[in-house]
């Protein structure tokens, strides 16, 4: 079976056997009888490159519903399954009323995979309304709860690329969402100017989500029209020695201090300085309007991706001396 279609690259690789479950009861009866096979989990294949054929079985989560656990007048605990599109179930909470992911408008991918990278943008990352996930062993099905504590989220990071990686498959994310008294994320320069464009001066909750769905649509490419994983690389956050170094010889460099003593430059422009914006090798390229995405123009295979990958991550060693990482998965 193809996977083009089941990652956001479209990369035409094949898989050796393939599952669509539906249900967690059918997730454990399929990890059960097939305990001694190579398994390859997917969820909405919008934060991985596919370099080679999958020699495994495929599992595709398609585990839907949204349910309420409990509610006050303030706030409400929700549970998403985890094969929900992200985007999807962020429009369905603003739509209700319900704060805190609006920011979080447009990402691609599933809700499922949101924790495993702590999906963030525009000054608000997912564990700031995450409660718990729900998970299944695939070594032996057991069941059980990650709390936000133990799932140990940093920067695009978790316990689920650490500990545990390659161990669990989230089935469900619950969050805890605001109804009043929303936390509004506005410090965002790009989301200040866009309200302002839309004529909004008290903001509210679907004013953020279609301001960031604006700002997304203007630079982002939609995966259905360009292939592409978001950004493809981290931005690499650098010591404060290095920092100083970096400074002096590119005093004009954005960068935002993480901590006294660690500070994070903008992979997007250490691309674009090294000369690889909207540059284009046979079907792979650098986006246009953001240096941080690599896209597929259509028959790109993930070789030639990862190829210009590391291309980039060379030169911009060479340029910059800092080492950019990929944030996607790579197989
Ligand atoms: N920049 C350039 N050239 C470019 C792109 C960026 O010079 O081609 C510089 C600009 O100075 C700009 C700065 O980089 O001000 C930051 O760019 P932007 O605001 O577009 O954010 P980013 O650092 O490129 C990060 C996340 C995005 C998230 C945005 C907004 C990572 C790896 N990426 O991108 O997340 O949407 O901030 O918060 O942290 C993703 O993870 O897939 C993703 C899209």
């Amino acid at each position: 079976k193809s996977l083009k279609k089941h990652n956001t690259f479209g990369i035409d690789c094949t898989a050796q056997s393939y599952v669509s479950v539906t249900s967690v009861s059918e997730l454990k009866q399929v990890l059960s009888e097939h305990k001694n096979d190579p398994l390859f989990v997917l969820g909405g294949g919008s934060n991985m490159l596919l370099t080679k054929d999958i020699e495994a079985l495929v599992i595709h989560l398609n585990l839907k519903g949204i349910t309420i656990l409990s509610e006050n007048n303030n706030e409400v605990l929700i549970e998403c399954m985890a094969g929900e599109n992200w985007h999807e179930f962020v429009l369905y909470c603003t739509e209700n009323g319900y704060g805190g992911l609006e920011n979080l408008s447009l990402i691609p991918g599933n809700v499922g995979t949101a924790p495993i990278q702590n999906i963030g943008a525009y000054g608000v990352e997912l564990k700031d309304s995450f409660v718990s996930c729900h998970a299944i062993s695939i070594h032996d099905q057991n069941e059980r709860d990650f709390s936000k504590e133990e799932c140990n989220f940093g920067y695009r990071n978790s316990i689920f690329k650490n500990e545990v990686k390659g161990e669990y498959i989230i089935t469900s994310v619950t969050f805890r969402l605001t109804k009043t008294n929303h936390i509004l994320a506005t410090s965002y320069g790009a989301i200040q100017e866009e309200l302002v464009r839309q004529n909004c001066d008290t903001p509210t909750i679907k004013a953020i989500s279609n301001a960031v769905i604006a700002i997304r649509q203007s630079k982002l490419p939609d995966p259905q029209k360009l292939g592409n994983s978001g950004s493809f690389f981290k931005n690499p956050v650098i010591d404060v020695e290095t920092f100083r170094q970096f400074r002096r010889e590119h005093p004009t460099a954005p960068f935002y201090e993480v901590s006294p003593t660690e500070f994070k430059i903008p992979a997007g422009w250490l691309i674009e300085q090294a000369g690889f914006k909207g540059l284009r090798f046979g079907d792979a390229g650098v986006h246009k309007n953001q240096a941080l995405v690599l896209v597929n123009y259509g028959n790109a295979t993930g070789k030639e991706i990862w190829e210009l990958a590391m291309k980039i991550q060379r030169r911009v060693k060479e340029d910059f001396a800092i080492y950019i990482e990929p944030e996607v998965n790579v197989f």
